[in-house]
């Protein structure tokens, strides 16, 4: 239902939604469709949301190859273009996984993936992860790689000159990072020649992480907020007792009453006015349209986005832990909670 009570539209004109202007002077829309499923939706439903979701007004649309469904994404991407939609209307982010990190398998995992969404180009690539550790899909949080590194930043530049190298190639038109720490991005910016044009982070009300906010911003790279709704859908696995959910603050919930919209609608209208560009999954179609049409009308006011400014938890939901490279250690040593790159 529509604050107005009136009758909503089936779709919204792409025109409507706010664009982010990317150092190079791209513009990408300012949401986009998630497509992890969290192992319970299925490559199959993803696939469909994706062309539902490019039919309800989406362009912009948050892969990665560890998703394990860019091959079939790729057949929607196609029936998408078929329809009339051209390549450039389209944003396409993928990712690199953390078992490719190495020099020989950077331009080739890139390569399948532009194979499985068949395109000739991504606009976005981004690394996924600072670590090169392996861990199965689906494997429990205590499950570690024996041959599990630290960030070694040495290491992390020769990824990221091959990334580097996509660029030149015209393979990605845009390279960025994902779950980053400031003082690792410090040294990235530091000393890429290519710098990131996007940092993929975790954002949602009960974890606005202002520091790196504001630290990308200032350095000129757009932040995307994962997770943006609290990710309710994510595997128990992936749960503590201490995990908060945004949806279920009661800041949140009033306001959602005051607009007559899910919880989850004022989220998403929080991040986007907020600045950075929140990638909601869903693969329902009521649910993905909503989305999208909270950031093309009745925005927040600013004492509502002041509410919930306040509202932060410091709670993070992706912790990370199977990347952790020694035993004993806490997931807060992957996110360099004392200001200095966690010592090896
Ligand atoms: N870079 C990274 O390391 C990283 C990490 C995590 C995620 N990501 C990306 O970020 C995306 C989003 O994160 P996420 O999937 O963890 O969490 P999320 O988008 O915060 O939450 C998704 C959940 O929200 C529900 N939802 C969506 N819209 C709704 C609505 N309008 N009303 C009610 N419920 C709604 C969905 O349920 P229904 O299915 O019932 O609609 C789904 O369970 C992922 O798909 C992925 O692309 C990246």
């Amino acid at each position: 239902m529509s604050s107005s009570g009136a009758r909503s539209p089936l779709s919204i004109d792409p025109a409507q939604v706010p664009q982010r202007c990317l150092y190079t002077g791209a513009q990408m829309p300012a949401i986009g469709l998630g497509t992890f499923g969290s192992d319970h939706v299925s490559a199959q439903e993803i696939a469909g949301a994706v062309k539902g979701a490019a039919e309800v007004g989406y362009r912009h649309f948050d892969c990665a190859s560890v998703y394990g469904n860019e091959d079939r994404i790729g057949f929607s991407l196609c029936e998408i273009m078929r329809s009339g939609l051209k390549r450039q209307d389209l944003w396409i982010t993928s990712k690199l996984w953390n078992d490719k990190h190495a020099e020989a398998d950077v331009l080739p995992a890139c390569k399948e993936s532009l194979a499985d969404l068949q395109l000739e180009y991504l606009d976005l690539y981004l690394v996924h992860w600072p670590f090169p550790n392996y861990h199965r899909p689906g494997c429990n949080v205590d499950e570690r790689d024996p041959n599990a590194k630290p960030y070694l930043h040495e290491n992390f530049m020769k990824t990221w000159r091959k990334m580097e190298e996509l660029v030149d190639l015209g393979l990605v038109r845009h390279i960025g990072t994902s779950n980053m720490t400031i003082p690792k991005l410090k040294l990235v910016l530091r000393d890429a020649r290519i710098k990131p044009a996007v940092t993929e982070m975790e954002l949602h009300p009960h974890f606005q992480q202002p520091e790196l906010f504001d630290y990308v911003r200032a350095n000129g790279i757009v932040p995307v907020g994962y997770s943006p709704i609290g990710s309710p859908g994510r595997p128990v696995r992936d749960r503590t007792p201490e995990d908060t959910s945004p949806t279920e603050d009661p800041v949140v919930k009033r306001i959602a009453e005051r607009h007559g919209v899910h919880p989850a609608l004022i989220c998403i209208k929080w991040a986007v006015q907020r600045g950075q560009t929140p990638i909601p999954f869903s693969a329902k179609r009521a649910h993905y349209l909503s989305n999208l049409r909270g950031v093309a009308e009745d925005p927040l006011t600013s004492d509502e986005m002041q509410e919930i400014a306040a509202i932060d938890r410091n709670c993070r939901l992706v912790k990370g832990q199977v990347f952790l490279w020694k035993d004993g250690q806490s997931w807060e040593a992957l996110w360099d909670t004392d200001g200095e790159i966690t010592p090896p």
